[in-house]
């Protein structure tokens, strides 16, 4: 053999002697045994792929279907409804419409925005956090007025829409960007305000055509996500099962096959779920 090859061979030889002679004092690998744990039995669960409506191959730090929430941060969760997937932020949810993890990016709608702009989640769109950011140089902020008091201005203005929901009044309105100050609007009181971003692109579309108001929300908005503990997972020893995540330690593992393990390999536990 040449003398090159030796080395790695050599390395390989030192780690599984160091490796089981952590396990030594339990008990003595019988060649057997030894063979058995050599070759991986099957693919590690965390190193599986899902795939969910529009979105192929999700890996890490994305969770669901076939990968299980140990799998990754909680915050990159996505469940499958009806072939659709969705994210939680914030306690509410998002259908993901795209997700481009070379560049970080994901499209999402609000999931109770999705066929309707009458909503009782009435709560403000916020993603801000650690794990995700707007994409300011392709988002605009639209505001939506719930419960407004306005039955004596006709004809109804253009952004206007009929919503019940369970408010003493029914007139809902949108303003993008709230600018220009809409004079209608300024007699008007309203209930409730909310804010969802929508494309720039769908905007100006809007701004030509004010009946666009369900597409262009539906069209979705663009978010940069980060994952915070991918400076940590890089150093571990595995990087084809990589990173997991202790739910109980709220912080990520490193996993060695479907085990937790250092950062020099040494394997301690399954994840509990
Ligand atoms: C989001 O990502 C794009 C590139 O994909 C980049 O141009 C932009 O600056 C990022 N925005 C933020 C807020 O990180
Ligand atoms: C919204 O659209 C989904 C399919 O995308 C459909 O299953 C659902 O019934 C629709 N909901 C309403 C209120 O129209
Ligand atoms: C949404 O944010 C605006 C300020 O940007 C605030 O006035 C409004 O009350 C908030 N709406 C809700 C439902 O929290
Ligand atoms: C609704 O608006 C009308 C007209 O501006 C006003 O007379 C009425 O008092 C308002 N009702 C409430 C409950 O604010
Ligand atoms: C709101 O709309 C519902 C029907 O969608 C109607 O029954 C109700 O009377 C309306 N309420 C007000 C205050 O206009
Ligand atoms: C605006 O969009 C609506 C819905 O797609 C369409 O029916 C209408 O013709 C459009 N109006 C104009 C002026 O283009």
């Amino acid at each position: 053999m040449h003398p090159i090859l030796l080395s790695p061979i050599l390395t390989l030889l030192l780690l599984l002697f160091f490796f089981y002679s952590v396990d030594a004092t339990t008990s003595f690998s019988s060649e057997e045994t030894r063979n058995k744990e050599i070759q991986p039995k099957e693919t590690p669960v965390c190193s599986q792929t899902f795939a969910c409506g529009p979105l192929q191959g999700l890996s890490y730090p994305f969770t669901g279907g076939a990968r299980p929430a140990h799998c990754g941060p909680p915050e990159f969760h996505i469940s499958c409804v009806d072939d659709s997937p969705e994210l939680t932020i914030m306690s509410l949810r998002y259908r993901v419409l795209e997700l481009n993890p070379v560049h970080k990016n994901l499209r999402l709608v609000r999931s109770d925005l999705w066929n309707s702009t009458c909503t009782d989640k009435l709560a403000n769109t916020t993603i801000k956090s650690e794990f995700f950011a707007y994409n300011e140089n392709d988002d605009v902020e639209v505001s939506i007025f719930y419960g407004c008091n306005s039955s004596t201005i006709t004809p109804k203005p253009e952004n206007w829409f009929h919503c019940n929901v369970n408010l003493p009044f029914n007139d809902s309105y949108y303003l993008i960007e709230k600018f220009p100050i809409d004079q209608i609007m300024s007699g008007v009181k309203c209930k409730i305000e909310t804010t969802v971003p929508i494309l720039k692109t769908a905007a100006a579309k809007l701004g030509a055509n004010r009946s666009l108001f369900q597409e262009a929300i539906m069209e979705g908005f663009n978010v940069n996500y980060t994952n915070p503990y991918d400076k940590e997972c890089a150093k571990c020893p595995n990087f084809n099962t990589g990173c997991g995540f202790d739910p109980h330690t709220n912080r990520p593992v490193c996993l060695c096959g479907d085990r937790v393990c250092d950062l020099s390999g040494t394997i301690f536990h399954s994840i509990r779920p």
